[in-house]
């Protein structure tokens, strides 16, 4: 009798709502007729998020994706012609895009050998080698940065400071500090959306100008010096639309439930494979002052570029799916020599060259775990 080869064990499974818990959501968006356009379901999102942030809701606004958010925050900054944007050289190639689409020079810096991002103090000494208009740190893997320092940060330099925060809704907060704030509501972020982004910002008329200029850029007030109808500023179509306002509405309902198992899961997976390589991972280190509520990746750092080799082959032998999670880096990539500054990077690079996601879903079954911990344990020869 022939054994045939078990499943692939996905990176991966994004957690949306089913069709029966969408469907009164879309019956209510159906009898308004309101499928876009800041509709009531676009507007309930907010709400809620503004309740959660306490904050006004003028000091928020859902946009289509992270991307178009962090673009447009750009924009709305007003930055000089040519700006330069401090970005991490460890992030997804959309924080690089961003900066880009928006008119501006990204420049590469280093992060953080434990936490893996680009801190306040790595922030600082950049600045001091040379002129810096603004700062994109992200919240890498969802772990959050601690506002009270980059507020620090923006008094202290003059400086303004977006967070992506694109993979941390629910761990990223403003924490009492003021700052401004970019989430994805992707498929496969905490809180996903399908599609779908949100900008929370304390600066004053922040949040409204993207929202204008997520609307193409049209004047709506009565009260501003151009007409209602006639252009205030040369905006796009970021608009989230109502389906995916639905989406979100019920995934924030169940958020807690969901970002409860999250965190069990990374603990559970996290203690069983540090204890199958016997030691020899590392896990990213928390952020400063907050931790990382609802965890969407696993990724474990090897102890040197060969070990994550063996693992992956390892891996696939035993299909299980891997991602080699920002690589190459920005510092690598060709599109972008000429058009970003790349300062000095070598601790992204080392982590490039060592870190390895591992698969990370809701449900995943014993077996599944088991497979993953056999592997670990004969890559990092802890058998
Ligand atoms: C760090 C970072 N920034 C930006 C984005 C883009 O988000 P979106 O897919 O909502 O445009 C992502 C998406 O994974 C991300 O990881």
């Amino acid at each position: 009798m022939s054994t045939s080869a078990p499943e692939w064990i996905p990176l991966l499974v994004p957690d949306m709502p089913s069709p029966e818990e969408l469907l009164p959501w879309l019956r209510r968006m159906h009898a308004t007729h309101h499928y876009s356009n800041f509709g009531p379901l676009v507007r309930e999102l907010e709400a809620a998020f503004a309740r959660r942030f306490a904050l006004p809701q003028a000091q928020l606004t859902t946009v289509a994706n992270a991307t178009q958010g962090l673009e447009l925050v750009l924009q709305a900054l007003d930055l000089p012609a040519g700006a330069r944007v401090l970005i991490p050289a460890f992030t997804f190639v959309a924080t690089a895009t961003a900066v880009l689409r928006a008119g501006f020079t990204p420049v590469l810096a280093d992060v953080d050998a434990h936490c893996w991002m680009l801190t306040p103090a790595i922030a600082r000494d950049a600045c001091q080698h040379m002129h810096i208009d603004a700062v994109l740190p992200v919240a890498t893997f969802g772990m959050p940065h601690g506002m009270l320092e980059w507020h620090q940060f923006e008094k202290e330099t003059g400086l303004p400071v977006v967070i992506d925060a694109a993979a941390a809704y629910g761990s990223q907060w403003l924490q009492g500090a003021e700052g401004t704030l970019v989430f994805s509501l992707h498929t496969t972020k905490s809180l996903p959306a399908g599609e779908g982004g949100l900008v929370v910002s304390t600066r004053p008329g922040l949040a409204a100008k993207v929202r204008q200029l997520s609307n193409f850029g049209i004047n709506l007030d009565p009260a501003a010096d151009v007409p209602v109808g006639a252009l205030a500023g040369v905006g796009t179509n970021a608009k989230m639309s109502e389906y995916h306002a639905a989406i979100g509405l019920v995934s924030l309902s169940k958020w807690e439930l969901s970002a409860q198992s999250r965190q069990a899961l990374q603990c559970d997976l996290t203690t069983a494979l540090s204890a199958a390589a016997n030691g020899r991972l590392v896990w990213q280190a928390q952020g400063c002052d907050a931790s990382l509520m609802a965890p969407t990746l696993l990724c474990a750092r090897l102890p040197d570029a060969q070990t994550r080799a063996t693992l992956e082959r390892l891996c696939a032998e035993a299909r299980i799916m891997t991602r080699r999670w920002y690589q190459p880096l920005l510092t690598g990539m060709q599109v972008l020599q000429g058009r970003a500054i790349e300062l000095n990077a070598h601790r992204a690079i080392d982590l490039g060259e060592t870190l390895l996601g591992l698969p990370f879903f809701p449900d995943m079954a014993l077996e599944q775990r088991q497979r993953i911990q056999d592997v670990v344990a004969r890559a990092c020869g802890g058998q």
